[in-house]
């Protein structure tokens, strides 16, 4: 078996108890063997005297059915708690967004759309529900942090600009996915305080390109991967990663440059405060004037926003 159809168990605090419905392997000269048969539990002698192999395995299939097992655990929980307490459910949409993203594989990321399913659900049933996670303050920054937040925005956007329902769920996805490109850039260069350096800055700039290629292999509408790979893109070609001009560019993804933009002003990151909602559209309104940013667009997002944090 390749490595890369292996998963490393080693450091999972529930080892002894997680896995005994599944085979565990150990490496020994560059090969795996079964160490232990599914149905089976560790050697309770080796356990007691430490004597465990130092690395232990299960197959990435199985890696894949435990993500998709928690995810399925971790959206009943946000059922739950979605109306009665925002900042544990805030919480609950960037841990699933955090496994998934742990594990980016198709069947993985295609279980995002469940979670975009109960945030829409319960939104419709209540409008308050999305003011109460978009109020939440979190004071920390990760990529799935932003990727929950732009996602809320995404669907007061769509809520406010009057989108039915199924297309509100699509750019609420594309919210919570347009970023999945990152998933190997480290979180050193994502939060350095300091400016970039050529090389880092190019490694940031293929994360469009590398979500659009993760996406498009999942059973997601085609503007899901459209979005990830333009969401970086700006009207008059200034944009990165083909320098694409407003014709070439879909609604959704000039939506979500917008959205994206005010999360990255609006949120707090290691190098700077948030900036109050006012301010940052006056930012983004030079940028609609500059001719990078759809103003009709600016307009009905403007309108979201001061319809979700008055
Ligand atoms: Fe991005």
């Amino acid at each position: 078996m390749a490595k890369d159809d292996m998963f490393e168990i080693s450091d999972d605090p529930d080892l002894l108890t997680k896995y005994l419905d599944f085979d565990v392997y150990y490496r020994s000269q560059g090969h795996f063997g079964l160490y232990k048969k599914k149905g089976t539990t560790f050697d309770p002698i080796r356990v007691k005297f430490g004597k465990l192999p130092e690395k232990l395995y299960i197959s990435r299939a199985d890696r894949i059915y435990l993500v998709k097992e928690k995810t399925r655990e971790l959206n009943e929980k946000l059922k739950r708690e979605l109306k009665k307490d925002p900042s544990r459910a805030k919480n609950r949409i960037t841990e699933v967004v955090a496994l998934s993203l742990s594990e980016p594989r198709v069947e993985v990321l295609e279980d995002m759309k469940d979670t975009i399913d109960i945030v829409v659900e319960e939104y419709l049933a209540s409008p308050q529900v999305l003011k109460n996670l978009v109020q939440v303050s979190v004071k920390d920054y990760t990529t799935q942090l932003h990727l929950t937040n732009v996602m809320l925005f995404c669907l007061g956007y769509a809520y406010y600009a009057g989108f039915n329902e199924k297309d509100m769920r699509l750019l609420g996805l594309a919210g919570l996915l347009h970023d999945v490109g990152k998933v190997d850039v480290p979180d050193e260069i994502l939060i350095a305080p300091r400016q970039l350096t050529d090389e880092e800055f190019q490694l940031i700039k293929q994360h469009p390109k590398k979500g659009w290629k993760m996406l498009k292999s999942c059973k997601f509408d085609d503007i899901i991967p459209i979005c990830a790979l333009e969401h970086h893109e700006r009207l008059d070609g200034s944009g990165y990663p083909d320098g694409k001009i407003a014709k070439d560019l879909c609604e959704s993804s000039r939506a979500l440059a917008l959205v994206d933009i005010y999360e990255a002003l609006t949120n707090w990151r290691p190098y700077k405060e948030p900036m109050l909602p006012v301010s940052a559209l006056k930012i983004m309104k030079s940028e609609v004037e500059g001719n990078r940013l759809d103003p009709s667009i600016f307009k009905e997002f403007a309108k979201s926003i001061i319809g979700l944090t008055r």
